[in-house]
């Protein structure tokens, strides 16, 4: 499988299958104390979609309510004079359940922002400042994610689960390319969403870390087979042929708008918390949290996988190294939680295709709507 046969696939698959949701019947209310930040998300937006902005969240409520729920998509900051965005959400989502929220927030604590999603059942967060790109990919989900609820959402969900198939299948044929990285897609997959799933994120965040984990190592079908499988030590010159697996990776979902976000992480799953990582040396939590969850299960299953020059280390002596990394490749909460679940990873490590069903967001989602039917 060549890497321009992956990537005009792919790209073609999203342009036939996907149809795009940018008409100006979804109307989006933009909550911010910030007049600047409104104004650059209305233009970043006003063309595609009806946008409503408010630095208000008592004026956001009574326009949501004087329009009955017909919100599709409400964005507010979380820091609001009158109350903070998360409690406006809280009172939307009590009356609207269908309304997709979105917070935006400065404040880079884990914790914080879990008890905020958890709270309010927030579609996504955007940590401030962002790209504007960004931005966009995230409206797009959330737009995306109303009509997959709504009556009309049926063929969309057929389609999406079509793309997501064809995903899954390309990490397929990944893993099974060579024997010592058989299932290893699915593996770090799994591990990453034990981890997600102990920090409550929303299910759209997890079907993003299911995606990234299957694909993250995507980029290495552009990386010559001696290099990849040589079974002595790499030169410098080879090691530095195969970190280009991560950008070659971003480079070949950056094509297909729903996998920007993915694509970021792809690129960063080398990263290192100390700053000591590839490709970019980014540091602690510059680092996205999916690349963050990513790079610990990529190594516990380096680790306990087999090579050509040296055996499995055993799942304990896997999980002393990992802990041993904490702060320095790792993020340490992160670990943290890795070390809690580590009955858990051992169980999936010794049968992993039977924990996929019980794990897999993306599975359960189309379990889901064949159930609808
Ligand atoms: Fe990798």
């Amino acid at each position: 499988m060549s890497i321009s046969y992956i990537e005009q696939n792919l790209a073609n698959l999203e342009s036939i299958l996907i149809p795009s949701f940018e008409d100006k019947s979804h109307i989006i209310t933009v909550v911010s104390a910030d007049k600047a930040e409104l104004q650059n998300i209305k233009n970043l937006l006003g063309e595609k979609y009806t946008l409503v902005t408010t630095s208000s969240t008592k004026e956001a409520l009574d326009f949501i309510n004087k329009k009955s729920g017909a919100i599709t998509v409400v964005i507010s900051d979380y820091n609001m004079p009158d109350m903070p965005g998360t409690s406006m959400f809280k009172e939307i989502e009590q009356k609207y359940p269908d309304v997709i929220k979105i917070l935006l927030s400065d404040n880079t604590d884990l914790d914080t922002l879990i008890d905020a999603i958890n709270e309010c059942h927030l579609f996504q967060y955007v940590l401030k400042p962002f790209e504007n790109e960004q931005l966009k990919m995230v409206v797009q989900g959330a737009i995306e994610q109303y009509e997959l609820t709504s009556s009309k959402g049926q063929l969309l969900q057929d389609l999406t689960e079509l793309f997501y198939k064809t995903i899954k299948s390309i990490a397929h044929v990944l893993d099974a390319k060579d024997k010592y990285t058989h299932g290893h897609s699915l593996r770090v997959t799994l591990y990453s969403l034990v981890i997600a799933k102990q920090l409550n994120l929303p299910d759209k965040m997890l079907e993003e870390i299911e995606t990234t984990g299957l694909l993250h190592d995507i980029g290495k079908i552009a990386i010559p087979e001696e290099i990849l499988h040589k079974p002595e030590k790499l030169d410098n010159q080879e090691y530095n042929i195969i970190k280009d697996h991560t950008t070659i990776g971003e480079k070949l979902v950056n094509k297909i708008d729903r996998l920007k976000i993915v694509g970021v992480c792809l690129r960063a799953h080398h990263e290192r918390y100390d700053g000591k990582g590839y490709p970019k040396g980014l540091k602690g939590e510059e680092i996205p949290l999916y690349a963050r969850i990513i790079a610990i299960a990529d190594t516990y299953d380096a680790m306990t996988s087999d090579r050509p020059y040296r055996e499995a280390l055993s799942h304990k002596t896997a999980v002393q190294e990992i802990e041993k990394c904490a702060g320095a490749q790792f993020d340490p909460k992160l670990v943290k939680i890795f070390i809690e679940q580590e009955r858990e990873i051992e169980r999936i490590k010794n049968n992993s295709e039977k924990y996929y069903t019980q794990y897999s967001y993306l599975d359960k989602l189309f379990k889901n709507a064949v159930t609808k039917k």
